[in-house]
Parts: C-alpha cells; sequence; structure tokens
C-alpha cells in the first residue's frame, strides 16, 4: 500500500473523490494526513469523518515552509497530492520530495497557468479547456505532465459552468492518476 499524503486549502472535492475510490477497494494506497492551510477547510472535515489524520497549519516563510517539510516527512509518502493547494511548494520541499509531488490544474496546461484556470480559458476564448494532472517541480505549474481531460466549452458558458464540468472530469482523472501510481 502506497502512503499518500494530501495538501489541501479549501473544498476538498478532489481528495474526496480519491478517497471514494480508495474506500471502494480500486487504489492500493492510503491517505495517511491531510493537511491545509486553511484552519476552516471542508478537507480536514472530510478528512476527521474519516478518522483520517487532519492538520492544520500556516505561516510566513520560512517557519511555514520548515514545518511544512517536517510535518509531511514524519509520515513517510510514498506521494503528496496537491488537491487544491493554493500555495506556491517552496524549493526544498520538491528537493526533498522529488518526482512524489502531484497536482491537478484546472486547465490544459501548459496553458492557463496559476490561478482561475477556467476563467482565463474563457476569457480567451478557447473552444476546447480541460484539467490537468502533473508532476511539481520548482515552477508554477510547469512540471512534467501526466494526464489530461478535455473539456468542450459551450457558448454559452460562465466561469460557474464550465468549472462545474471541468470539475467533473477532475474527479475522474485524479483518481485514475493515483491509482495508476499506486500499482
Ligand atoms: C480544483 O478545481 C483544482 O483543480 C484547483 O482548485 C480546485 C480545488 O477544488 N486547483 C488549482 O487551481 C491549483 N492551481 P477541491 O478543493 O474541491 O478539490
Amino acid at each position: 500500500m502506497k502512503r499518500l499524503v494530501v495538501l489541501a486549502s479549501g473544498r476538498g472535492s478532489n481528495f474526496k473523490a480519491i478517497l471514494d475510490e480508495i474506500k471502494a477497494g480500486n487504489i492500493n494506497g492510503e491517505i495517511v494526513a491531510v493537511i491545509s492551510d486553511h484552519h476552516d477547510a471542508k478537507a480536514l472535515d472530510i478528512a476527521r469523518e474519516n478518522e483520517i489524520e487532519a492538520i492544520f497549519g500556516n505561516g510566513k516563510a520560512p517557519e511555514y515552509n520548515d514545518w511544512l517539510l517536517g510535518t509531511v516527512k514524519t509520515y513517510e509518502p510514498d506521494y503528496i497530492l496537491l488537491a487544491g493547494y493554493m500555495r506556491i511548494v517552496p524549493k526544498a520541499f520538491v528537493e526533498a520530495f522529488a518526482g512524489r509531488i502531484i497536482n491537478i490544474h484546472p486547465a490544459l496546461l501548459p496553458s492557463f497557468k496559476g490561478l482561475h484556470g477556467q476563467r482565463q480559458a474563457l476569457e480567451y476564448g478557447v473552444k476546447i479547456a480541460g484539467c490537468t494532472v502533473h508532476y511539481v517541480d520548482e515552477g508554477m505549474d510547469t512540471g512534467r505532465i501526466i494526464a489530461q481531460r478535455a473539456v468542450e466549452v459551450k457558448d454559452d458558458d460562465t466561469e460557474e459552468t464550465l468549472s462545474a464540468r471541468i470539475l467533473e472530469q477532475e474527479h475522474k482523472l485524479y483518481p485514475a492518476v493515483v491509482k495508476a501510481l499506486c500499482e
């Protein structure tokens, strides 16, 4: 069984999608901790409801970075899954877990990096949007791509409707990648 640590800043729906597949016995891994930089993140509630260690931590560099690195290390993870984690991962963290940090981004990288990938896609006027699961390197959303799913943009899409359809695909893509990594 692979040991998985999740970093999440908010709602936690991608974390939940992965957890559901683990609970269904479809992924050969276990989530050993969920760490959030927001004390009221829904992701922490979901973790607690499922008897997974839920850890809140926040602060400024370098203290926060040291704390995060030290805390994650204690769990000896095989993979660290960023699931709506809205901070840049520090260099020392990327180095410590090289090739083992995975992120999901709501756009077809390398387009529309950073915040609000769905809004950027709509504003640009692309006809195909989507989501990407990729390794995390020192850049922002620049690491090697593992898998992508495309979503058609409709003429009457708003940021909300497009985001919702992309999220549906995120919930399929991320668990599928985690399943593959754990095999
Ligand atoms: C997801 O859409 C994810 O792709 C995005 O945040 C949302 C988190 O939702 N991540 C980024 O934008 C990272 N740059 P969730 O908390 O319900 O999984």
